[in-house]
């Protein structure tokens, strides 16, 4: 007992030495203004509970107007840099690999396997993000994927009736599209037994990760597992096929770079999580803030019809030039992406003491650089927090739209599929507007704070529109 008391009590001694010695160096060091909370758990309380209340932007707001646009804060066990400011953002962003190293804990690692994209680091880093960017720009969307975006699109929208869960039905649709694009795999049996399999291990990414605890996360894991085996044998068929096929796996083995099949898993799992949440949650979202803002349906609903007419046929296949054409689309794209923030920034971790705008930020220290903050910032967006589509067509709100504008990141990791989930969010638009009028129905509307998940799926009502727009 004595002996068990005396570990204790160094334990405790070597664990508030370590503290204030650590206090000691950071008062040193010129930090950025902010707090570090208390001990071991910081400010993730406060954090928590800001993102748990209706209007998650006081936890920011209140330290941005106290401290400035970078403060230093202590959430999920670690102290961290939190940035607001757009130029620290892009040299963060600019400096990955070279003073900063993406950051993921270790239960992610678990769930999107160690050889994907998101957690790759350096040279194999660098040539799996060029071959992701080659496999995604707009030449392969033009020549090949956009055929198949829109006939997927219409088949889905083909069995809606009445009322339409429509975040499901966008999660569908992502799905089906990434399988087609991935590995030329169109909807059936196979497909929907995947996307449950599937669905489980996304589950994972929102859950306490211990295996002990929670049983979601433990059901995530072994669904990951099948998920694992069910593309490791379609990578093996695809060994032994010599047809020339024009999807990414394809392209992927013909590459020469002689991946290994776990490899190639794991960047297909990378990929199906990387556009899963985030297109079908911004295609719900570009929905909701059309329906609440009348005259900007209304005008998009004037682009598409004239589209519609100019191509004679209600069925004609979306092509590049129609989404070419799509001038006033792209605005809403741009501002729903603006608003709505699905990754509203991303965390790094310092290699060096850096030294940015007179402070430094320690070595080894998280840093959050927030795209959100920047872009709800109304010193760089005029009315910030309204959405409003018309502020992008003469781009006069953002002067530098590369830094104060970036949804889809920039730098080393800048997102691969960011023209793919423009291209998919307008033409899925079209087919929606030109097809359908709708109003969201009563119950279960959505509430979303885009940083946060959110298990509503935003129903509505939607009406076939009597005729096809005709030839004006
Ligand atoms: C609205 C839709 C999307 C948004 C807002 C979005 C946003 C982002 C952002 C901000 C990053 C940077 C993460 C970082 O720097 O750590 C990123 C990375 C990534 N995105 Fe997207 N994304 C979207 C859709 C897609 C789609 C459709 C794909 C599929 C091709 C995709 C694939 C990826 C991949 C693989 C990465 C990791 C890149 C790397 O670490 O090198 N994303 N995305």
């Amino acid at each position: 007992m004595a002996s068990f008391l005396s570990l204790l009590f160094f334990a405790v001694v070597f664990s508030v030495s370590l503290f204030l010695l650590r206090r000691s160096r950071y008062r040193r060091l010129r930090l950025p203004p902010g707090s570090l909370g208390l001990p071991f758990i910081g400010e993730t309380l406060q954090l928590i509970s800001a993102y748990k209340t209706e209007n998650p932007e006081p936890f920011i707001d209140k330290r941005m107007n106290r401290y400035g646009p970078i403060f230093t804060t202590h959430v999920f066990g670690e102290p961290t840099v939190f940035s607001a400011d757009p130029e620290t953002n892009r040299f963060i962003l600019l400096n990955e690999g070279k003073l900063f190293d993406c950051s993921y804990p270790g239960s992610i690692s678990n769930l999107l396997g160690k050889h994907s994209l998101l957690l790759m680091k350096g040279s194999l880093h660098k040539r799996m993000h060029s071959l992701t960017m080659s496999f995604a720009n707009s030449t392969i969307i033009k020549d090949h994927l956009l055929v198949d975006i829109d006939r997927l699109i219409r088949l889905n929208l083909d069995s809606w009736t009445d009322r339409v869960l429509l975040m499901e039905e966008a999660k569908k649709i992502t799905f089906e599209l990434t399988m087609k694009q991935l590995m030329s795999a169109d909807p059936g049996e196979w497909t929907e037994s995947l996307r449950k399999e599937y669905v489980m291990v996304i589950e994972g990414f929102f859950t306490l990760p211990l295996t002990f605890f929670s049983a979601t996360y433990r059901r995530a894991i072994r669904a990951r597992t099948k998920v694992a085996e069910a593309l490791t044998l379609v990578v093996r068929e695809r060994r032994n096929d010599d047809r020339p096929r024009s999807d990414m796996l394809g392209a992927l083995m013909a590459s020469g770079d002689n991946f290994s099949d776990e490899v190639i898993v794991d960047f297909m799992i990378a990929l199906l999580v990387a556009g899963y949440e985030t297109t079908s949650t911004i295609m719900t979202l570009a929905v909701k803030f059309l329906t609440e803002t009348p005259l900007a349906l209304a005008q998009l609903k004037e682009e598409h019809d004239q589209i519609r007419a100019n191509k004679g046929h209600s069925e004609a296949a979306v092509e590049w030039c129609d989404y070419k054409s799509m001038a006033f689309t792209q605005c809403v794209v741009n501002e729903t992406l603006r608003v709505a923030n699905i990754i509203s920034g991303i965390f790094r971790r310092t290699m060096t003491d850096i030294n940015i705008k007179g402070y430094t930020i320690p070595k080894g220290w998280k840093v959050f650089a927030s795209f959100r903050a920047v872009h709800m910032n109304p010193e760089h967006f005029k009315d910030a927090r309204t959405f409003n589509p018309w502020r992008w067509q003469n781009n006069s709100e953002a002067a530098n739209p590369g830094i104060l504008y970036s949804p889809f990141g920039g730098g080393p990791r800048l997102c691969p599929g960011y023209e793919l989930a423009r291209v998919v969010l307008s033409v899925f638009l079209h087919r929606l507007i030109t097809r359908f009028s709708w109003e969201p129905a009563e119950e279960d509307k959505l509430v979303f704070f885009p940083t946060t998940r959110t298990q509503k799926r935003y129903p509505i009502i939607v009406n076939r529109r009597e005729r096809g727009p005709t030839r004006s």
